[in-house]
């Protein structure tokens, strides 16, 4: 039995979903430890287009456990109105626990995330709007509310007694918008408790005993690498850590309890929202990849940035994450394509480097160094082993796993869960 952290190696929509999805089969247990409803996460069995943001892809599977641990952030009324969609739809949703350590995104947190992207101007984040960096911000200054407040409506009140205070002086004074009282933030979440307590648990005991017990436990990563708090291109940024290690911390882990670390990556490179991005293609490529890729928001439909494979990112985020294998996806996006494009290097101020540099203005300054590799022009969707690739895709997969330093256990080559060709058993680390 062993721990598998599934990871974003680029800047989010890297197909996380579709592998967590997939592994969670043979997995007893199937943990989000970061983020919230930021993501967006895809999963399509047959004509079933299944989108999460907070309730772990996991939960199509019946027999496995699927928890919101600890380092995450919970929007009551999201959460609810998932697990509303998703029970109406048929699923099981008993396997959902909650942790009562997670952060809760009050209504004032999504009302600030909105005010303070507005009074940026230009130089807004771009960030889903979702309330993510002022309830992450709360919750490192010690005020935020946690899913054990949420549950017990005294200690609600108490927290908000000593939380709004604060909150209201930014609502009047710096945004000249209506103060909130602690009995209009209870009342909207109110409604939300009843569904929430039965799911409360102590998230990291629940983690702390599957692996104890020694059973298949996966961890699913939202976001990406490069939007990662510390490592992403601040500001441009989320505001929790995407990466292998927040695995540990935002369950209660040790670092040397993760046996595997499946870092996906999309064969080309994608972005949503501002911030600098070296290998963007602003040309007729960069249309092109966004058609055939349907690069369009999963949570804000907005219209993703679209760019080549970028192996300096990608070689850089082996090392962070501590990458065991890749899954590379949407392999069958390139198709048609004659010629496609890899990064292989920067040029930064004169110079040849081979990874991302940690100050993002640096990053913004790097002009890529591309090579060509022939295209296949013909479908990939139905090819399920290595031997049903062409040779020219063949070599720009092998090509892709030489330069950034990781091997391959596994490309998508469509949506589908069938749609995989298997190279190795990723949790073979
Ligand atoms: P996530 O946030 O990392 O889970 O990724 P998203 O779900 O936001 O974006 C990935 C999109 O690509 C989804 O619409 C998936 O259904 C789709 N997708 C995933 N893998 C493949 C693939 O191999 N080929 C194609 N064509 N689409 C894929
Ligand atoms: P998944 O899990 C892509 C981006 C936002 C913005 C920045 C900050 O589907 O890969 P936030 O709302 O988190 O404060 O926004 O981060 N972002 C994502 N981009 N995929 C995601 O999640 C993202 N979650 C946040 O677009 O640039
Ligand atoms: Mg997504």
């Amino acid at each position: 039995m062993s721990t598998t952290a599934i990871v974003g190696t680029q800047w989010g929509d890297e197909g996380k979903g579709r592998f967590c999805d997939v592994l969670a089969e043979d997995s007893d247990l199937v943990v989000r430890f970061q983020g919230g409803n930021n993501a967006g996460h895809t999963v399509v069995v047959g004509d079933e287009v299944f989108k999460f943001h907070l309730v772990p892809s996991g939960i199509l599977r019946p027999e496995t456990i699927c928890l919101l641990a600890d380092g995450t952030v919970i929007d009551p009324k999201v959460l609810c109105s998932e697990i509303e969609e998703l029970r109406g739809r048929g699923i099981d949703t008993e396997g959902l626990k909650v942790s009562g350590s997670a952060h809760v995104i009050m209504p004032y947190h999504v009302l600030l995330d909105q005010l303070e992207e507005r009074s940026k101007g230009d130089r807004a984040i771009g960030t889903t709007a979702r309330g993510i960096g002022p309830c992450y911000a709360d919750k490192a200054s010690r005020v935020g509310i946690r899913v054990w407040d949420l549950v017990d409506r005294d200690r609600l009140a108490r927290q908000l007694g000593q939380v709004l205070p604060r909150v209201n002086v930014l609502l009047e004074h710096l945004y000249d918008a209506d103060a909130m009282t602690v009995d209009e933030v209870i009342d909207q979440v109110a409604p939300f408790m009843g569904t929430i307590e039965p799911l409360v648990v102590d998230g990291r005991a629940l983690v702390m005993d599957a692996v104890a017990s020694d059973a298949e436990v996966l961890f699913e990563g939202a976001q990406g690498t490069f939007i990662d708090l510390d490592h992403g291109t601040y500001p441009f940024v989320t505001s929790s850590h995407p990466i292998s290690g927040a695995a540990t911390i935002g369950t209660g882990l040790g670092p040397l309890d993760l046996d595997a670390v499946l870092g996906i990556a999309k064969s080309y490179t994608t972005r949503v929202g501002a911030g600098p991005f070296p290998a963007e293609a602003f040309d007729e490529d960069g249309d092109r990849l966004r058609e055939s890729g349907a690069e369009f928001g999963t949570t804000t439909g907005r219209a993703r940035r679209c760019g080549w494979f970028d192996s300096c990112m990608l070689r850089t985020a082996v090392r962070i994450n501590s990458v065991s294998s890749l899954a590379l996806t949407k392999l069958d996006v390139l198709d048609e394509l004659e010629t496609i494009r890899v990064v292989t290097a920067y040029e930064l101020d004169g110079e040849l480097i081979d990874y991302v540099p940690s100050d993002p203005e640096a990053f913004g300054r790097c002009v890529p160094v591309y090579e060509d590799f022939a295209g296949w022009q013909e479908s990939l969707v139905e090819a399920r082993e290595l031997d049903d690739l062409p040779a020219s895709a063949h070599n720009y997969v092998e090509a892709i796993s030489t330069l950034v330093e990781a091997p391959i256990s596994a490309i998508a080559v469509g949506p589908e869960r069938e749609q995989t060709v298997w190279v190795e058993d990723p949790a073979e680390g």
